[in-house]
């Protein structure tokens, strides 16, 4: 028991002063170790419980793909009990304060083992269903507390100009209105969580402009949400992740900054700095950006977050660059590895008077409040917290929501001749390397950084393919998802193929993250600023065109394989973004938009056989050729918003 255990709990009335008493109170205590420690987050690898004591440490983070153990909600728990316990010791050198533990739960607690992955953004934006989103934010609140963590870096809030961005699946839409639809109800979701309404919180206004707004409570239910990349990540030229948004400044605000409108008027108690520049100017080290306009202008009164390794190139030496970061407004510094260097670097700022203490304090200030307003003083160690290590984690009812998701995500663009419904009793072929492959369906930032293959990492859900068997008995996986050979050919299986009545070619992406994603000329990006180990700095991109037939000539050759044959061809594509699929859909009877849509692959069976009707609407254009200049300079095949029903007439 210490004394912040033993004060009075964080509840309905009186919260926002009892917060700040206590906030300025504990703060008053803190020496400058102690309070850089908690400006400080260093990645799980790299950072032991001891440590986090030693340091003062304030939060951890896993990286994408840093998982404990087996990967099981019960390691996380166990690894997030040891530095909370580490956190919470109290003695003449350290005070007790939790530390906050975040991951990327950006579309699910997708990092960990059997959990629920929903669809990624893209396919999200596609629906147009706001209270899906606040549902979805619920689910994955009660996952992210299964495993003891108390922080998702989400919901991302980008709006992706150009589908060559490697980002652009974590994107709702290129239409800020529908990105700010979502952005409150992601954010009541995920901070709520079975706790009830959120009336408000540390986003918006009422303090006065100075940014120590209201601190209304978080039910701690919930879980604290991030939003980012703050701002214009989405607007990049060319779509080079981490690139330069050159716009003029209402453009800005208008394309990129009103999302968080709504995602600070629903109380998000942390934003996430952008790794990309404006006009030049990288964000991480833009004051106007940080300080005048989200803390000013916009009163938030939660605390900025760097991003991986975001304070790296702002100088050539680490304190400097520190500095930067910090007088720019950025309260907390993620340093997945250079940490110690950081809080030498910093301490030596303050001491030289390079960075005021005030500034200082007023990041502490921050974190402390959003550590108090959640009640993060007063919850047990994460062991023996409400919804540790529950069962609910990959349940069944958790698993629905995700599969509604799922078919409300899928965009029909093509149904020519009304093949679609498909008939149960119809003897259908599947086929294509994404037909069965839940790794695949789900993406990025699914177990491992960059995704993974297979159906073996991606414990429970269904693929597609299992999820059309389920239904339709006649239905054959062909040769495990191999096709034609390279000349269209089916060898010895030329009989057999004409057979069926119709089929089933799931083609697409392979998943990748971030830069790796990009479509552009391979090249180098700025060395540190990614999380492979350190090496030459250079992230290979997917590839040079958006061109489906250049980047996978297989689906192509399969689907006019089928096709010439008479077989009406069902083409289901898995991708992050619209690509350039003329080819494809021309040789197809019906086409579908799936994106990538996570690990309940039967939402897509749902829909194919017409027990639901298809809802979704294209988020963005659909390109219809080359894409260059800002992303809108090629041909477009369809318009956002376009998506047809089964019976033919648009949604
Ligand atoms: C990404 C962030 C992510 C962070 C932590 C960065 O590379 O840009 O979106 O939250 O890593 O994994």
């Amino acid at each position: 028991m210490n004394r912040f255990t033993s004060a009075r709990p964080a509840s309905a009335t009186g919260v926002a002063s009892n917060v700040e008493e206590r906030v300025q109170a504990l703060l008053a205590r803190m020496t400058l170790d102690q309070k850089i420690g908690q400006m400080t987050q260093p990645e799980r690898l790299h950072v032991t419980p001891d440590e986090v004591k030693r340091h003062h440490i304030g939060s951890v983070l896993s990286g994408g793909g840093s998982c404990p153990g087996d990967n099981r909600p019960a390691d996380w728990v166990a690894m997030n009990d040891a530095y909370w316990a580490a956190s919470m010791e109290e003695d003449a050198d350290h005070l007790a304060i939790p530390v906050l533990y975040g991951v990327d739960a950006i579309h699910g607690n997708a990092n960990v083992r059997g959990a629920t992955v929903f669809p990624h953004n893209i396919g999200l934006g596609a629906a147009r269903d706001p209270g899906l989103i606040e549902r979805i934010g619920r689910v994955t609140a009660r996952e992210v507390r299964a495993a003891g963590v108390d922080w998702t870096f989400a919901p991302t809030l980008a709006v992706a100009q150009d589908p060559r961005w490697g980002r652009t699946y974590e994107s709702y839409s290129e239409d800020p209105g529908v990105v700010g639809e979502y952005a409150g109800r992601i954010v009541r979701g995920l901070q709520e969580g079975d706790g009830g309404r959120l009336d408000g919180g540390m986003g918006r206004g009422g303090g006065g402009g100075d940014g120590s707004g209201p601190v209304r409570p978080v039910v701690p239910e919930g879980v604290v949400a991030c939003a980012k990349h703050w701002v214009g990540d989405g607007g990049t030229r060319n779509g080079v992740d981490q690139g330069d948004t050159v716009v003029d400044e209402a453009e800005l605000r208008r394309a990129h900054v009103a999302p968080y409108v709504p995602a600070l008027e629903a109380g998000v108690l942390t934003v996430m700095v952008s790794l990309s520049s404006w006009n030049g100017e990288q964000c991480h080290a833009h004051r106007y950006l940080i300080e005048d306009v989200l803390k000013g202008e916009m009163g938030f009164g939660g605390f900025v977050l760097s991003d991986w390794n975001g304070v790296d190139p702002l100088a050539d030496d680490y304190g400097e660059a520190a500095a930067a970061a910090v007088n720019a407004g950025i309260d907390m510094v993620m340093v997945p590895e250079r940490w110690r260097e950081f809080i030498a670097g910093l301490r030596e700022q303050v001491e030289r008077g390079v960075v005021p203490v005030e500034r200082i304090d007023d990041a502490v200030a921050r974190i402390l409040r959003v550590k108090f307003a959640c009640g993060m003083f007063e919850r047990p160690r994460p062991a023996a917290r409400r919804g540790s290590n529950s069962n609910g984690f990959g349940s069944r009812e958790h698993r629905e929501v995700a599969r509604e998701a799922v078919r409300k995500s899928l965009v029909l663009l093509k149904n020519e001749g009304g093949v679609l419904p498909l008939d149960r009793g119809a003897r259908i072929l599947v086929t294509g390397p994404a037909a069965h492959d839940r790794g695949r369906q789900c993406g990025g930032f699914t177990v491992e950084w960059q995704g993974v293959t297979g159906n073996e990492a991606i414990a429970g859900g269904t693929s597609i393919w299992e999820g059309i068997r389920a239904v339709a008995p006649g239905a054959v996986l062909w040769g495990g998802g191999a096709s034609c050979d390279e000349n269209g050919a089916f060898g010895n299986a030329e009989d057999a193929v004409r057979t069926f009545d119709a089929a089933v070619v799931v083609v697409g992406e392979r998943p990748y993250a971030e830069g790796m994603g990009d479509i552009r000329e391979p090249g180098p990006v700025r060395p540190g600023t990614n999380h492979l180990p350190a090496g030459p700095g250079v992230l290979q991109p997917y590839g040079r065109t958006l061109e489906l037939a250049a980047l996978h000539p297989g689906a192509l050759r399969t689907v006019r394989a089928l096709a010439e044959r008479g077989i009406p061809v069902v083409t289901v594509l898995v991708s992050g973004r619209p690509l350039v699929v003329n080819a494809e859909m021309a040789a197809s009877s019906a086409f579908v938009a799936a994106w990538l849509p996570g690990s309940e692959g039967a939402g897509v069976a749902d829909v194919l056989f017409g027990d639901h009707d298809f809802v979704g609407r294209l988020p963005m254009v659909w390109p219809g050729g080359v894409v260059s200049g800002r992303g809108r300079a090629g041909e477009v095949l369809f318009p956002r918003g376009y998506g047809l029903r089964l019976l033919g007439s648009e949604v």
